[in-house]
């Protein structure tokens, strides 16, 4: 308060004229205190396990369930000749059961194209992969579900906590670079971690959707990955969008727990909650995820004509790093890189 009531005194009209740094654009990039650079952009890919074309997501336009042939190599080759150094990767299986059990399946979908793309791409590329069973069980859940009486369920989490490590072991025996555990499962980074130290794969390195909330921008990615929950709901292990220092404890235990670069996610709903973890730990790389329903939100009204596709994608990045985010996880990434030169 004193200094504002110093700066007060020191910012006057018409000594102080701030429109001068804003006169052209050599001037605003002088000064320009964000930055987007295509190293920050990690693109999520949909791999499917059962089709041999590219299937168009319908409710990510532009974005596509990818077969694990030729076709997502060429897709992958283009992303990195545009600039993209990572992608994560969302499996969609040919068999669902109750326990997950293609999530943690050596030969699983997400095993395999980890493998395909380190053969093609070696050190060109960071692979990272997701880690949950909701896409991989029949009820839709991202953990292990205990029938109680009278038809109630929990999410077990120590049992599940158990198949996340094992799904992360066997992701690292084929050549994963980072594991992302989304599931929201307490001491899943533990868990991770301690098995991974165990079979050896001491530098694979784990970004923790630490922060996850409970949110119903998820839709369009639960369509496209065919991953919504048969019944009930995330509630009681994805976080609740009304607590923003709830967030801090999440933070803090994953980073205790073997964590490598945290996670706020969704991103543009909760720039305070970015804001607020990077200003905390700003000695960790923090992530945020531009999640499907951000996409489809931009996306449709750009289709509709409403925004300007380049300047209003750009302007919810820059959000999200001026925020605090050092990298992010978009839809975009792809689009996006092809714009950045044309900043002004
Ligand atoms: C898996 C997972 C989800 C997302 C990332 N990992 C779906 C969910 O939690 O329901 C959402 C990503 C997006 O919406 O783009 N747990
Ligand atoms: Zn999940």
């Amino acid at each position: 308060t004193e200094s504002i009531r110093l700066r007060s005194y020191l910012f006057n009209y018409p000594v102080n004229r701030p429109r001068r740094l804003r006169s052209n654009v050599l001037i605003r990039n002088m000064v320009a205190e964000t930055m987007l650079r295509p190293d920050d952009f990690v693109m999520p890919i949909f791999v499917r396990e059962d089709i041999n074309e590219p299937e168009p997501i319908k409710s990510l336009p532009g974005q596509y369930r990818w077969p694990l042939n030729d076709k997502i190599l060429n897709f992958v080759d283009q992303l990195i000749n545009s600039g993209i150094k990572s992608v994560i990767l969302f499996g969609i299986p040919e068999h669902k059961d109750e326990w997950g059990s293609s999530a943690y399946d050596e030969h699983g979908i997400i095993q395999r194209t980890i493998r395909f793309l380190k053969d093609s791409f070696e050190d060109k590329l960071i692979v990272m992969a997701d880690v949950c069973l909701c896409e991989y069980t029949d009820h839709g859940h991202c953990g292990i579900v205990k029938r109680l009486s009278d038809g109630k369920y929990v999410v077990d989490n120590d049992s599940t906590i158990e198949l996340y490590a094992k799904t992360a072991v066997t992701y690292a025996e084929s050549g994963v670079d980072v594991v992302a555990p989304s599931g929201m499962m307490d001491g899943q980074v533990k868990a991770i971690r301690e098995a991974l130290d165990r079979a050896g794969f001491s530098d694979v390195i784990i970004m923790a959707y630490s922060a996850k909330y409970a949110s119903s921008f998820y839709g369009p990615f639960r369509e496209a990955a065919a991953s919504a929950p048969k019944f009930g709901d995330r509630r009681s292990y994805q976080m609740d969008p009304r607590n923003a220092h709830e967030a801090l404890k999440e933070v803090v235990m994953d980073i205790n727990e073997g964590a490598d670069i945290v996670m706020v996610k969704p991103a543009m709903l909760f720039l305070d909650v970015i804001r607020l973890v990077k200003q905390n730990f700003p000695e960790i790389p923090l992530a945020a995820y531009q999640v499907s329903g951000e996409y489809a939100m931009l996306k449709a009204a750009i289709m509709n004509g409403w925004l300007d596709e380049k300047k209003a994608i750009l302007e919810s990045l820059i959000a999200i790093r001026r925020a605090g985010a050092d990298l992010i996880i978009t839809y975009f990434a792809k689009d996006v890189v092809a714009y950045l030169d044309e900043i002004e």
